[in-house]
């Protein structure tokens, strides 16, 4: 059964990606290069605190709200602000690949991304996706099989396009980390 407190975030986790979406659209027709992810991820982040914000204000807003709270549900913000905060190191990095110290863009190549997940996966903001989607099955309380059923969505679209664009890594860059998998660390 759904809490207040689930319903809450849920609200906040759908508004927050519309956002995103619509930006992605409008900078994607105004720019042709990777501006929009600073757009995009700088968004996220403070919708994300933006979320927390609300959150603790929903916390003490109320009694019983407070006495609905799980441990799953703590579990599933800490895991959410992680996977966050590493998507956006993740989509800061890509969108540096094309630009000089100055921050001019000064190439539409693709080149080697380096740093924080990139050093364990190709595609570290696509799984980072999926722990967030995953983080919201767990403040759902584990139970709600239609989130379930979205989260594997998430898993098999994210998991193949991180396929086709580890493989264009591997058949474009003779250096290319050997270490690195596609999407998950260690495993995949
Ligand atoms: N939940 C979902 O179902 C879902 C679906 C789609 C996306 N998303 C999320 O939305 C975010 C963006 O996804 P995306 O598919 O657009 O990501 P992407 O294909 O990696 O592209 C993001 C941007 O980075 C650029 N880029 C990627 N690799 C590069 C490299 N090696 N060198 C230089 N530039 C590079 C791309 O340029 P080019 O276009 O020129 O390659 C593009 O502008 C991700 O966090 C993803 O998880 C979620």
């Amino acid at each position: 059964m759904d809490t207040v407190f689930q319903r809450e975030f849920t609200a906040l986790f759908l508004k927050r990606k519309r956002l995103r979406l619509s930006l992605l659209a409008y900078a994607s027709v105004s720019s042709p290069v990777v501006s929009f992810i600073s757009y995009s991820t700088a968004l996220d982040l403070a919708m994300v605190s933006t979320s927390l914000v609300h959150t603790v204000f929903i916390f003490n807003s109320g009694k019983d709200l407070f006495m609905q709270v799980c441990w799953y549900h703590i579990l599933g913000i800490m895991m959410y602000i992680w996977a966050s905060v590493h998507q956006h190191r993740c989509h800061v990095i890509l969108a540096n690949l094309r630009k000089s110290k100055s921050g001019k863009v000064v190439s539409l190549n693709h080149s080697i991304p380096f740093g924080d997940w990139f050093e364990r996966v190709s595609c570290p903001h696509y799984f980072a996706e999926l722990l967030i989607y995953v983080s919201m099955a767990i403040i759902f309380g584990f139970q709600n099989l239609t989130w379930w059923l979205v989260v594997m969505f998430v898993l098999f679209n994210q998991a193949l396009a991180a396929v086709l664009c580890h493989e264009f890594y591997v058949n474009k860059f003779s250096c290319y980390p050997t270490h690195r998998k596609a999407f998950i660390p260690f495993l995949f």
